[in-house]
């Protein structure tokens, strides 16, 4: 044990440049080639000594974050802890920016973060992998926001081989009021299948592919190409869950983003822009709830 006071952790948020999305396993999940990009909107999750397991938050949309121990913070905690046969003794205060149930893996980055910082303050060193392993069986998304960068993600979305990328690609991020749950948007997207005849399962769907024109954007850092190729299998059920994203998407495009799209599971909207200028103009059109930033992004890092 160290004698450290406290640790803060800083996580990004995550978009999906493409979320190819296989039929429905037996295990209920579905298979990904999930493209991962990590931007920079960050949570902070600090970690300090308490006498027990205390959960509290602050920032945009907390009130909808569940501060008990069902929040996967908590649960990395409590995982961390019992890998090394010890008690979770810490207090960890989760700051959010990251828009809460949005699809940009906010509860993912937060659960990233609790482990990174409970590891450093209870001076545990766990071996890299180790933390990876404990992050895959919290959430298909939890290695990643570990990660960061750019990584492709199969299976469930947590075999990660991580991506080069080329230059710096600028967003804006359009927050929805009220989120989305993810698995309402993975059965929408399975009855959709259904509706159009097709089946949900793995032998009815085509085993999902990483699209290489896309990964060769990324490498090149060519932003029209990765506007090109932007792809999300999951875009068309969280609009038939929620119409009114359509809306958002369009003013995105008309106000001159190269492209829009839902961000993961959403309801968070996703545009790419090609430089820091229309970003302004794009986030001014979408109002309030939209906010521009950079990718890709370090993954979990420790704060001096
Ligand atoms: O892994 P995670 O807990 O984030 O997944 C939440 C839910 O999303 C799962 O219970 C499942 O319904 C759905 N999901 C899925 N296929 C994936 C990832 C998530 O069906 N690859």
């Amino acid at each position: 044990m160290t004698a450290t006071a406290a640790v803060t952790v800083r996580v990004p948020a995550k978009v999906n440049v493409q979320l190819a999305v296989g039929g429905r396993r037996p295990d209920g999940f579905h298979d990904l080639a999930n493209v991962f990009l990590a931007v920079g909107l960050y949570d902070h999750v600090t970690a300090s000594p308490a006498p027990d397991l205390r959960i509290t938050g602050e920032g945009r949309d907390i009130a909808s974050v569940p501060l008990d121990p069902s929040n996967l913070a908590a649960r990395a905690a409590v995982a961390l802890a019992a890998r090394h046969g010890i008690e979770p003794r810490v207090h960890l205060h989760i700051r959010k920016d990251i828009p809460v149930a949005g699809g940009m893996a906010g509860g993912s980055a937060d659960a990233a973060g609790a482990l990174v910082a409970c590891d450093a303050l209870w001076g545990l060193g766990t071996p890299r992998e180790d933390l990876l392993a404990i992050c895959a069986e919290l959430g298909s998304d939890v290695p990643f926001s570990l990660a960061g960068g750019a990584a492709l993600g199969e299976g469930r979305g947590e075999i990660l081989t991580p991506l080069e990328v080329g230059g710096t690609f600028s967003w804006v991020f359009a927050a929805a009021d009220g989120g989305l749950s993810t698995p309402a948007v993975y059965r929408e997207c399975d009855r959709l299948r259904r509706e159009q005849g097709g089946g949900d399962g793995i032998g009815d769907v085509p085993a999902p592919q990483a699209d290489p024109r896309l990964l060769e954007a990324l490498r090149a850092g060519d932003v029209h190409g990765l506007a090109a190729a932007l792809a999300n299998d999951l875009q068309a059920a969280a609009l038939s869950l929620r119409p009114d994203l359509a809306r958002t998407l369009r003013a995105g495009a008309d106000a001159g983003a190269l492209a829009a799209l839902v961000s993961g599971s959403g309801p968070t909207c996703a545009f790419l822009v090609s430089d820091g200028e229309t970003a302004a103009k794009v986030a001014h059109t979408l109002g309030p709830a939209a906010r521009p930033a950079l990718s890709p992004a370090p993954g979990a890092t420790l704060l001096p």
